[in-house]
């Protein structure tokens, strides 16, 4: 059953109507762009999140990868069989060069890098619960090269990109076998409990790289509160100023032709309709002025008839 909306709306005012007509689109119009902008921003702010996510892990596998091609091999001949230089290992070159990333520059300081490990050499890389879940999955049969998602740690909301690591190679097992046969050096900086009886071609940790989102999140949350308010004030202004004009151009003199159009049928000739716009109103004043013009003139003949008559 439709229901009839003119029905209610035909007791008001013409400016009560007016404005209630420009509430139902002030309100509709409100809500669909609310809507369709929050999606814009959401959708924007997701694209920054990644793509700030996606630049540091490329730019740190790129690191790493430097670092094997070039580093580690004019490093490594300088070396005997017991001697070592973390300057050697892909991964300490690329958790240095976050680390210096993130002591000079503070918009950095929430940003984190982890090679999160089940059995790290270095025990910083001891993988936490949550990463302990990703190394599983990653490790499921389905060979999964990436995952990504989300992950709160206290106030703050990160958005993680995640890659497995294992060894491929036969060379890295000299350090990752056993502690006989790693470097010496190597053994006194880090141990001889973690770090060894790494397999080949098995998910062994996790490489991950978390992005906090709050701020980026605020700063959308900000712009939509900024642009609705900007809306929402445009359309106070806009329904004010309709009802101002129409109660100053409209109602107001049609107001004034009915009480001159009462006191001239109450017999009072000399009331005035007053100077007329130059619009539809200022036309009904004019043809109002006119009838009372005829009206004056046949009451005038009408009474000379009666005098003649007597
Ligand atoms: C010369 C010894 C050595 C060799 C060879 C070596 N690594 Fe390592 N690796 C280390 C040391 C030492 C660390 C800890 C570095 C640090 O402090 O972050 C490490 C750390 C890692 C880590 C980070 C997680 C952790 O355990 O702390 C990964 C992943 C890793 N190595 C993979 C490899 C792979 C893959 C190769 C072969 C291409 C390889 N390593 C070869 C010594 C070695």
């Amino acid at each position: 059953m439709l229901i009839n909306f003119s029905q209610p709306l035909k007791n008001l005012a013409l400016a009560q109507k007016l404005t209630v007509l420009l509430l139902v689109i002030f309100i509709g119009g409100i809500s669909l762009s609310g809507v369709a902008l929050a999606n814009i921003l959401n959708y924007k702010a997701q694209n920054e999140i990644t793509s700030q996510a996606s630049l540091l892990f490329h730019t740190l596998n790129s690191v790493r990868d430097y670092t094997n091609t070039e580093v580690t091999p004019r490093l490594s001949a300088n070396l005997n069989s017991n001697q070592f230089a973390p300057q050697t290992i892909p991964s300490y070159s690329s958790r240095r060069v976050f680390e210096k990333l993130r002591e000079r520059n503070n918009e950095y300081q929430n940003f984190s890098y982890k090679e999160a490990m089940l059995n790290p050499t270095n025990i910083n890389d001891l993988a936490d619960n949550f990463e302990k879940q990703i190394i599983q999955k990653l490790s499921g049969t389905n060979n999964l090269q990436e995952t990504s998602g989300f992950r709160s740690l206290g106030r703050e909301k990160y958005f993680y990109i995640a890659r497995p690591l294992s060894i491929n190679d036969a060379s890295c097992l000299r350090c990752h076998s056993s502690p006989e046969i790693a470097p010496k050096e190597m053994v006194q900086l880090y141990g001889n409990k973690n770090g060894f009886n790494w397999k080949l071609n098995t998910v062994l940790g996790t490489q991950m790289v978390s992005v906090p989102t709050n701020d980026i999140l605020q700063k959308a949350y900000q712009s939509w509160f900024l642009v609705m308010g900007i809306v929402t004030v445009i359309f106070a202004l806009a329904i004010y100023f309709a009802n101002f004009w129409l109660r100053r151009y409209v109602v107001k003199p049609i107001k004034r032709v009915v009480r001159v159009a009462e006191a001239v049928s109450t017999g009072d000739m000399e009331a005035d309709f007053g100077s007329a716009s130059k619009d539809e109103v200022g036309s009904l004043v004019e043809a109002f002025t006119r009838m009372k013009i005829s009206l004056v003139m046949a009451i005038r003949r009408l009474e000379q008839s009666r005098a003649d008559n007597r």
